[in-house]
């Protein structure tokens, strides 16, 4: 189970989020919603321990543990993954030094040079992606389509429990999306983690269908709901659905 109880975060003295509440049970797909700036992408990053972030109240608790007291390299071992708005490029490091170093850290790294090498082939098939991606830097002077896929890809290496998806669906073409929604199914079926789905489209949502659905403003969840409410607000936006216009984030 992961649970966020009563987190309050600050940057620079200002209160991005406040008394956040969220539970996820194993195997549940939740999703995220809320305004631009409204604090979702500040959730994420606070998951995976961005030390920007300060956290002045509250617990996030993930198989017993408290990620409040790990930092990020501690939080990915425990099976966290984020897929972020805007993956940063690594120069110097390959994907396949990445994930050959980030598996054997984790005792799992159970193939040798070309049994790994012809499974990585096979995911970027799957993913259409260049077979030489595998051997490219992490996401360096990858387009934005690219870079989402890209991660992808590790995380089908990596084998993550609980993923974060903030905006896998931005910037990518209608293909793309197929793919990488069909890609994000067969993980689910064939893996069950919790998935926490960040997103302003319904595209991937009817795909990967969430169980419930929490609208974010101004740093606090103002409303629970199930896939029928983000049906709503795609239909009627977020003001008719939950709030009224003056309660709007600028
Ligand atoms: N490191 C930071 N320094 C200063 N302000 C920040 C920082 N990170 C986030 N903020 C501010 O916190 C607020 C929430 O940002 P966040 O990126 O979480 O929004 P969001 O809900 O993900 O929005 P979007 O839908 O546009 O991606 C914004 O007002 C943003 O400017
Ligand atoms: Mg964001």
């Amino acid at each position: 189970m992961f649970e966020i109880k009563d987190l309050t975060v600050k940057v620079l003295d200002k209160t991005i989020l406040e008394d956040l509440n969220l539970t996820i049970n194993d195997g549940e797909i939740h999703c995220l919603m809320g305004p631009n700036g409204a604090g979702k992408s500040t959730i994420s990053k606070v998951i995976m321990r961005d030390n920007h972030y300060t956290i002045t109240k509250g617990t996030i608790f993930y198989k017993n543990f408290d990620l409040t007291k790990m930092d990020t390299t501690e939080v990915a071992r425990k099976k966290v993954y984020l897929i972020s708005q805007n993956p940063i490029e690594i120069a110097g490091i390959t994907n396949a030094e990445l994930l050959r170093t980030a598996l054997s850290d984790n005792n799992e790294l159970n193939e040798n040079i070309l049994e790994f090498n012809r499974h990585l082939k096979d995911i970027c098939t799957k993913l259409a992606i260049p077979n030489d991606f595998i051997h490219r830097d992490i996401n360096y002077n990858m387009s934005g389509g690219e870079k989402k896929k890209n991660e992808l890809m590790q995380m089908w290496m990596l084998k993550p429990q609980f993923i974060i998806l903030d905006e896998i669906d931005s910037g990518l073409d209608v293909d793309a999306l197929k793919i990488v929604a069909s890609s994000l199914k067969e993980y689910y079926d064939e893996y069950k983690p919790s998935i926490l789905i960040i997103t302003h489209h319904p595209g991937l949502l009817e795909i990967l269908k969430p169980d419930y659905v929490h609208v974010l403003n101004k740093g606090k969840i103002v409303k629970n709901g199930d896939y029928s409410l983000a049906l709503n607000i795609f239909h009627d936006g977020f003001g008719a659905s939950i709030m009224s216009r003056e309660d709007f984030h600028e």
